[in-house]
């Protein structure tokens, strides 16, 4: 089984899945940033797949086939976003199917999208949390693997609230991987 990892930001899950010694073949990034730092140092190649504009402009389609050519030589089985900042389009999910997982700073169905920290923050819950679920061509939707509850505490900031949960991602999130991808591997003997 091989797996290919999208990453944006710091890389902070992408360094858990390979500290776990998932079989990362290719890690994808849509820009410059530290998980290609991270990628490098466990020897993974990682390719930039950049983004061309973030406006009205940006053509979602012909970026996806993109990284799906990126992702083809490495024949990879699935696909793990780990914080990655661009939305795909149907073309992932048709060429990876029910085979793409990502991992949520939120207990979904509630608080989707890219500000589920502060969003949590501002309505006051006092428990959010972590999802790992299979990724659908809708965002932060599609079957749940796993959840976990994360407090918020009196005096959180969303960098502090979301540190305490990044430390619960970066042990669920490459678990279920691996219970995922065993999962898949059984199946496929
Ligand atoms: C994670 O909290 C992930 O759930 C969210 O972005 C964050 C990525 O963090 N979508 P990192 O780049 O792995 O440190």
């Amino acid at each position: 089984m091989r797996i290919g990892v999208l990453a944006s930001g710091s890389g902070t899950n992408l360094a858990a899945i390979l500290a776990a010694q998932l079989p990362v073949a290719v890690v994808v990034v849509d820009r410059e940033c530290r998980a290609t730092v991270v990628a490098a140092s466990y020897g993974v190649p990682a390719v930039v797949v950049k983004r061309g504009s973030f406006g009205p402009s940006f053509d979602r389609e012909a970026y996806t086939d993109r990284v799906v050519d990126a992702l083809e030589p490495y024949s990879v089985d699935v696909v793990a976003m780990a914080g990655y900042g661009t939305i795909l389009s149907k073309q992932i999910h048709d060429a990876y199917p029910d085979r793409i997982l990502n991992t949520h700073p939120a207990l979904l169905p509630s608080f989707p999208g890219w500000h589920a920290v502060e969003e949590a923050l501002a309505a006051g819950v006092t428990l959010t949390g972590v999802t790992v679920h299979v990724a659908t061509a809708e965002v932060d939707a599609g079957p749940i693997l796993a959840q976990e509850a994360v407090p918020v505490l009196p005096g959180d900031t969303v960098e502090t609230l979301h540190e305490r949960i990044k430390v619960v991602e970066r042990r669920l999130y490459p678990e279920t991987i691996r219970r995922f991808v065993e999962d898949l591997a059984g199946r496929s003997q």
